[in-house]
């Protein structure tokens, strides 16, 4: 089984590199049993929102995999209603409820929604108490983050955002970088909403070729090479193991440059700067 190499965090923590998404993975047996699978089967990251309405499918997925809780790595985030009402430590007992855990080893402000800030304030109020072990944001812009430093002082750990080659987040991965945040790719693969773009792309499909892989394996492999956390969603037992079966793949420069150069700034996912929901 392999082993997924872990990132230390800005507040101490580890996270492994390589996690299960769950976005549109339907409720019911069906999360349970890919959450039993990958946890059973080498993955020790798990990544859900209160969004995704399968909170309870993935705490049963957790339970049925008789796994030690110290050796996985929740994730869920606050939904934009409970950002924009204030209602974050209801918010996050009611998912830790769903969840059937005691912490949540990262929560995430799901979107920049209007009262980020105070939301903030509190989920580092929840981090003191033992509720959550790091913070972070997902969908934020550089400018999300300045506002974040300059009023609270406090880094979040992981930004999670939206990114695949032809979204390279080059400046936004450089600016985290800067203070110690971790960037974290949503839609490695490109999303349900990419329609297979990526996994069809010429250049990938060539890297895939050379290196007796495929074109899934070529996308994640290149956010681990990168230093980028990396969470594909599958409820397919042969696509869980094929998206963690990635970690000897190493690029050469050349084929670096080539994943590189098919940034177009291409969003499949909605803009941080102008969503309405
Ligand atoms: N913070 C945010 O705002 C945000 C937004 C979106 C997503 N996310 C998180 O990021 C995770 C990943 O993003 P995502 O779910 O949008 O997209 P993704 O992981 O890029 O792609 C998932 C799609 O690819 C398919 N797939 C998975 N492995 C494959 C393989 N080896 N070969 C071919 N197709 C494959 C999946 O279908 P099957 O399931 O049928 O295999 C699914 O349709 C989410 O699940 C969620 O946890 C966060």
């Amino acid at each position: 089984m392999f082993k997924t190499p872990t990132l230390t965090l800005n507040d101490g923590h580890k996270i492994p590199q390589l996690g299960l998404g769950v976005f549109l993975a339907e409720q019911g047996k069906t999360t349970q049993e890919a959450v039993c699978y990958a946890l059973t089967h080498g993955y020790e990251h798990i990544d859900t929102a209160a969004a995704y309405h399968n909170e309870e499918d993935v705490g049963k997925g957790i339970k049925d995999a008789k796994v030690s809780r110290e050796n996985i790595f929740i994730t869920t985030k606050l939904w934009n209603d409970d950002v924009r009402s204030s209602n974050t430590r209801k918010a996050l007992e009611t998912s830790l409820k769903k969840l059937d855990l005691d912490y949540v080893d990262l929560y995430l402000i799901h979107w920049p929604a209007e009262g980020y800030v105070k939301a903030w304030q509190e989920m580092i109020k929840l981090k003191e108490e033992g509720l959550i072990k790091s913070i972070g944001v997902s969908n934020f812009q550089i400018h999300h983050l300045q506002t974040l430093r300059e009023k609270t002082g406090v880094e979040p750990a992981v930004n999670q955002v939206e990114c695949h080659p032809y979204l390279s987040q080059i400046p936004l991965f450089d600016e985290c970088r800067r203070y110690f945040i971790a960037l974290e790719a949503w839609s490695p693969l490109g999303g349900a909403r990419s329609q297979g773009a990526l996994l069809q792309d010429p250049v990938v499909g060539e890297i895939a070729k050379a290196h007796n892989k495929t074109p899934a394996q070529i996308l994640i492999a290149w956010q681990i090479q990168r230093g980028i956390i990396v969470i594909p969603k599958s409820i397919k037992h042969l696509r869980i193991t094929e998206n963690c079966d990635i970690f000897s793949i190493k690029f050469t420069d050349k084929e670096l440059i080539s994943l590189q150069n098919l940034n177009k700034n291409q969003r499949f996912g909605s803009d941080p700067d102008n969503f309405n929901f």
